[in-house]
């Protein structure tokens, strides 16, 4: 793997400023963005007002604490354009959740939001390795998905030569990236594993490919999956994080000479970690759920959104502000299998662990009885995947997630590609028991 790591001649001031400069930035910005929230969306008044608290409160960073959540619900109670801080009219962008599992959630972005946007998605592939002049893959999906969109506008901001591929399709993706000698591509880590079995099929190496970057993200992936790409690849896989709610990706960026977790760029989300249970502060470097309040955003401003990712703040490394860990998993996604707590990234780790099997992989839940019961679905790799080593795999796999994740597992090991597969952010829990 090439030496990607950007000069810092090349980097913007902000990003290798003195905590003292970032924070007093971020003083400023909180006090403007608590007025913008307050004064122009009704439901942050209400909100503010209910809970006794007025912008003019702020006086430090840590006077936040004294201000109300917003949690996804207000978003849907406040369909579609309830929280938008500018009259519609100067709205230049929507995008939306895909409404699944209830109602969409609908953003809007100004023209400054858009650009702003542009500017942190740049930082973040310049952080990647990826630089002015490069051959960008695209492969998150263009439409309310924040991901192509935000990707593309980002890699232009940078000067890149923009490829947007959008997903599926995933032979044309190999033969795109081969005949346009792409240098980077952004798509989500489990559609990258698909990418991946796509070359091996038309018995290509990929070793051998122009990539250089992967910027994977939209979904958690463990570091056992980053030396799976980096070492069949050949290539550099940084993390990047985001949601809709707070931008888009490029709310945060792995840099590439250290890969060390992911570093907010708090000049414009500010972070915080809160215990999921009671909401109380956490301090930096202990585990809980990330908050985040937007600083510069116009169109929506955010205060103190509630992710439910888990993770946990750690000092500036590569760059002056802080690290995120990466995303251990969700408040949502956290499987309760007989008392016990399963994410589906330790499932991932183990199944990484097992040299016989693929990366790809599905938990299912059913009900026995009254028991529940996990169904862990993983692949064999192409040439370990007769019914002796499957068999083999299986219980392998079921006693390192006995020993290790502390659960009794039932595991099927299947042949290569009956795991589905998806385009854009996988699906890892497929929940079978009976509704209530
Ligand atoms: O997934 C934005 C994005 C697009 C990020 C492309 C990175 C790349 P949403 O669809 O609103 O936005 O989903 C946001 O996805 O709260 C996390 O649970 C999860 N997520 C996003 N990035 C990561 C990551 C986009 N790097 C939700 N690691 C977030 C783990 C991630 N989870």
């Amino acid at each position: 793997m090439k030496d990607l790591a950007p000069k810092r001649s090349d980097l913007e001031p902000i990003e290798i400023a003195s905590l003292d400069e970032i924070q007093a930035l971020q003083l400023k910005r909180m006090k403007w963005s608590l007025s913008h929230a307050y004064n122009n969306v009704p439901f942050y008044k209400a909100k503010f007002d209910a809970a006794g608290v007025h912008p003019d409160d702020l006086h430090s960073l840590a006077d936040l604490a004294k201000f109300p959540f917003t949690v996804k619900q207000d978003l849907r109670d406040n369909y579609p354009f309830g929280m938008f801080a500018v009259p519609r009219e100067q709205i230049t962008r929507v995008h939306a959740s895909s409404g699944t599992t209830g109602q969409p959630t609908v953003v809007g972005y100004t023209k400054n939001d858009i650009s702003t946007w542009a500017d942190v998605v740049a930082r973040s592939m310049r952080a990647s390795g990826t630089r002015a002049g490069d051959v960008v893959h695209i492969a998150y999906g263009y439409g309310l998905f924040t991901g192509g969109l935000g990707a593309h506008y980002g890699a232009e901001r940078l000067g890149c030569t923009v490829v947007p591929v959008s997903g599926g399709m995933t032979n044309r993706q190999v033969r795109l990236i081969e005949d346009f000698q792409a240098s980077t591509i952004m798509v989500t880590p489990s559609y990258m594993l698909s990418i991946l079995d796509e070359y091996r099929k038309q018995g290509r190496d990929p070793r051998e490919s122009s990539l250089q970057v992967g910027i994977f993200g939209a979904e958690p992936w463990t570091n056992a999956m980053r030396a799976e790409v980096e070492t069949a690849f050949d290539m550099h896989a940084v993390d990047i994080y985001g949601l809709s709610e707070v931008m888009g990706p490029g709310v945060a960026n792995e840099c590439v000479e250290t890969k060390d977790g992911l570093h907010i760029w708090e000049d414009h989300f500010y972070p915080e970690i809160i215990n999921p249970e009671t909401g109380e502060v956490v301090a930096d470097g202990e585990q809980g759920e990330l908050v985040f309040t937007t600083l510069t955003k116009e169109g929506f401003p955010i205060i103190r959104y509630r992710t439910r990712d888990l993770t946990r703040l750690l000092p500036g490394s590569a760059r002056s502000m802080r690290r995120m860990e990466k995303i251990t998993g969700r408040t949502d996604d956290m499987i309760i299998l007989r008392g016990v707590n399963v994410f589906p990234t330790q499932i991932e780790e183990q199944i990484m662990a097992v040299e016989s099997l693929s990366a790809h992989f599905q938990i299912e839940l059913k009900r026995d009885g009254r028991m529940d019961e996990m169904v862990v679905h993983a692949e064999a790799k192409p040439e370990a995947a007769s019914e002796a080593e499957r068999a083999a795999s299986a219980i392998a796999l079921g006693k390192k997630i006995k020993s290790i994740v502390g659960v009794s597992a039932l595991v099927d090991v299947t042949e290569p590609g009956a795991v589905a597969r998806s385009q854009g952010k996988a699906v890892r829990v497929v929940d079978n028991r009976p509704k209530e």
